[in-house]
């Protein structure tokens, strides 16, 4: 059955966001999508993400950067569900002048919107967190109370973020949950992320860059895995002050999933290897227990299930 919520979607063209929004219209909700169309890569790529919506009769996009939320007259529209995934993305991006992007929009846009739900009082407050809160921490898989260590500038703002969120939940009971995302991957991944990049270097006979020796590994993330933990942790009664990790149990090397994509793609790999990138953990694995166990949680799609869908998606 629908659950007919009023949901705000920040970042709702970005990756993420955009399955997240169309999942929630199927699902009978009305949606209000706040991006601000940051240019950190082609902003026709996130017209082409909201194009589908934009004739939903519920749905409506409000083109503006989450931290003037009090200035774009979004009040008392009984936002039921509040879906945070609006962030500057990207690990190996976040050194140098570019910081000022992540902590602008993670950090104060996080506390603005959450001041704003302070206010307005919805039923829950989902933010998308990030495994980069771990970095090295230590023991693999990796678990919600280990000491978060983030080894990149924008796995500390994330973090920092996460922060806030408990800090609303205890002094104000804004109902918010953490859910720390493991790299995901589908259609319309962001082009910066390894997967898209591979994928469209090999169908065109090109090079793919592989950073280090390719011996990494990361427990990728179906994107409808993703969208249904979001739905199970606002529907929960248990989730509020919560951290979950959101890990699709496909933990692999990068060389192993160019080993993948080659077989599926039917393409020979031509690989140009660059050093290790600053920021950029060795290793993440999720221990989903807690999801498992208190949001029913259960991935659904592997990886070489899901890479073909990815594949067929660049068709
Ligand atoms: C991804 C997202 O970009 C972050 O926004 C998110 O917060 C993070 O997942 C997370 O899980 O928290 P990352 O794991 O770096 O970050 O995702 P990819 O860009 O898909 O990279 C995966 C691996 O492939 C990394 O080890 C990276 O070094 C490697 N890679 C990436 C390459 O070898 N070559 C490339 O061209 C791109």
């Amino acid at each position: 059955m629908g659950a007919s919520k009023v949901c705000l979607v920040t970042g709702a063209a970005g990756f993420v966001g955009s399955h997240l929004t169309r999942r929630l219209l199927d699902e009978g909700c009305r949606v209000i999508g706040m991006d601000c169309f940051t240019d950190y890569y082609d902003r026709r790529v996130k017209e082409d993400n909201v194009r589908d919506f934009l004739e939903h009769p519920s749905f409506e996009l409000l083109r503006e950067d989450i931290v003037n939320i009090d200035r774009c007259g979004l009040g008392g529209e009984g936002v039921q569900w509040v879906f945070h995934q609006a962030a500057q993305a990207g690990v190996r991006a976040s050194w140098g002048a570019e910081f000022s992007h992540y902590t602008h929009h993670n950090v104060l846009g996080t506390q603005r919107l959450l001041e704003w739900a302070r206010r307005h009082k919805p039923e829950k407050f989902i933010y998308a967190s990030s495994s980069s809160v771990y970095g090295e921490s230590g023991r693999l898989p990796m678990g919600e109370d280990d000491l978060p260590r983030p080894l990149s500038p924008y796995g500390v703002t994330k973090l920092a973020a996460e922060h806030l969120c408990s800090l609303y939940f205890r002094n104000f009971a804004v109902p918010a949950v953490s859910l720390r995302y493991f790299t995901v991957y589908g259609p319309a991944q962001r082009p910066d992320m390894a997967f898209h990049r591979f994928i469209k270097a090999i169908l065109a006979g090109e090079e793919v860059v592989v950073y280090g020796t390719g011996e990494q590994t990361r427990d990728f993330t179906f994107a409808s895995d993703i969208v249904e933990a979001n739905l199970a942790a606002a529907k929960s009664e248990k989730s509020s002050g919560r951290v979950y990790n959101i890990g699709g149990g496909s933990r692999i090397s990068v060389n192993g999933v160019l080993e993948i994509i080659s077989r599926l793609a039917g393409r020979e790999v031509k690989v140009r290897r660059e050093p290790v990138q600053a920021g950029d953990p060795p290793h993440t694995y999720a221990d989903t227990s807690r999801a498992r166990e208190e949001l029913k949680f259960a991935p659904q799609t592997d990886l070489e299930t899901g890479l073909s869908v990815m594949l067929e998606s660049f068709a």
